[in-house]
């Protein structure tokens, strides 16, 4: 027996050593739960009335590969990444009404032993250590909310929660719970949370930052996979498989957002995600591809020749984009808008200089080819919230993609980087990815000459 147990403890530390020498292994990581505190004692101090925010459920699809991601608002202000709960903020005013105790609660679905022999352990109202392990001083199970925020809105005629924006339909979270809050207060008028909420998402905390350098990095990597693969014969999903691939090997949990790798016409289509044709030589390949890592985006476009030697057109245009790029970036520091028409709109500074460089085969200048913004905010959300108008301050994450597109010639051209807004102008968070076409010619050729080696 005693033998035994020394062989079983001897194949238990190999066990270890194996798992400690695998390459990586993911856990979720999250900022200090005090982060988290402060966000919400922030989002408290600028709003004098309760706020209700609600997680997704686990139900928001009925796709079989369907992975569960928090909503980003709700992970934004607790780091809770399990499905069914709820947050209340409750004002400072409302002490003045005989509130005692705190005034932040987590609400969380009671536990389900029977379901988690299906998905694995979750955490429960009363599980011993729920407040350390969730960093809120008062957790209760979700069937206390309702009377709880009904007693509130006796004394407040306001109540903030998410309503559905303009683009919601189809995606029902914010109008079935606002629906929910509406039923629970019905002499509430309910106001939406979600721009206070996107305001502070915008500047983002140093912890944040590294997340983000985790999503970028694997995704520089696989598009220096995707320029060192790239031939002719290919597929485009053969292509974002191995980028995909990369990434997860990584350690990212998902995608940004549905890999674009568009060839030939496929190039001038800015979300094309089909990916089912063959590349061919002479092609363009438009790759719009990167990787998410503990819930943060990143978002990278490189486009390259099929065959690793940009045509002299094809090489035209895609001088003239990275002109504009370069133009935006000499442009950026705070104070500078994404969008809008003035001096500091950084739009214009990308649309002027494509509209003033080259011409279309008709002789037309190519303003009119570049068909989408510059920049919109990077982070919980591949698009973050927030205004073309908002004047850009440190700590903002933001892309820099101009882009051109000519279908006629089967010509689209982007290129997409993220940089930081630091106090003086800018830090490109994928400085490590190459943009000049001689850098990006020869790494394609390095690429061909490592796969033709002749293998022992
Ligand atoms: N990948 C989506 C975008 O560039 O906005
Ligand atoms: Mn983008
Ligand atoms: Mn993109």
């Amino acid at each position: 027996m005693k033998k035994r147990n020394s062989i079983l403890r001897g194949a238990f530390s190999l066990l270890l050593l194996a798992a400690c020498m695998a390459p990586m292994l993911r856990a979720w990581e999250r900022e200090p739960l005090s982060v988290f505190g402060e966000r919400r004692a922030r989002l408290s101090a600028a709003i004098d009335a309760p706020i209700v925010l609600f997680g997704y459920t686990g139900h928001e699809e009925a796709n079989p590969s369907y992975v569960f991601m928090q909503e980003e608002n709700f992970y934004y202000l607790t780091g809770h990444n399990e499905e069914g709960a709820a947050l209340l903020l409750v004002p400072e005013s409302a002490e003045k009404n005989g509130w005692s105790g705190s005034r932040e609660i987590l609400y969380l679905p009671p536990r389900d032993p029977a379901k988690e022999k299906w998905n694995g352990p979750r955490i429960g109202p009363d599980d011993p250590g729920i407040r350390e392990k969730t960093g809120f001083a008062r957790v209760e199970t979700f069937s206390n909310l309702h009377d709880t925020l009904a007693a509130l809105a006796k004394n407040y005629p306001e109540i903030y929660t998410e309503l559905p924006g303009p683009h919601d339909e189809g995606f029902p979270h914010a109008a079935n719970w606002s629906k929910w809050v509406k039923d629970a207060t019905p002499q509430a008028s309910l106001k939406d949370v979600s721009s206070a909420v996107g305001t502070l998402r915008a500047i983002k905390t140093p912890g944040e930052l590294a997340l983000m350098q985790k999503a970028v990095d694997p995704s520089i990597d696989a598009h220096f996979a995707a320029m060192k693969m790239m031939r002719p014969g290919l597929y485009e999903y053969q292509v974002a498989a191995k980028m995909v691939e990369v990434h997860a090997y990584a350690g990212c949990e998902t995608e940004a957002y549905s890999p674009i790798v568009g060839t030939g016409i496929n190039s001038t289509v800015l979300h094309y995600d089909k990916l089912d044709r063959r590349i061919e030589d002479g092609d363009i390949v438009l790759l719009d591809v990167a990787g998410q890592y503990a819930g943060y985006a990143s978002d990278i476009t490189r486009t390259i020749p099929a065959n690793g030697k940009f045509t002299a057109r094809q090489r035209e245009i895609y001088e003239i984009v990275l002109g504009a790029q370069n133009a935006a970036l000499a442009a950026l520091k705070p104070g500078m808008t994404i969008g809008g028409q003035g001096p500091a709109s950084l739009q214009k500074i990308a649309m002027d200089y494509i509209d003033s460089h080259g011409k279309d085969k008709e002789g037309r200048s190519l303003g009119q080819y570049y068909i989408h913004g510059l920049s919109h905010h990077v982070g919980l959300d591949v698009h973050d919230p927030s205004g073309p108008a908002r004047p850009l301050e440190p700590g903002m994450v933001i892309t820099i993609e101009p882009g051109i597109y000519i279908p006629e010639e089967n010509l689209g051209v982007r290129i997409e980087d993220d940089v930081l807004i630091t106090p003086t102008g800018y830090k490109l968070l994928t400085a490590r990815l190459p943009r000049s076409v001689d850098e990006i010619e020869k790494i394609m050729a390095d690429g061909r000459v490592e796969r033709e080696k002749p293998r022992p």
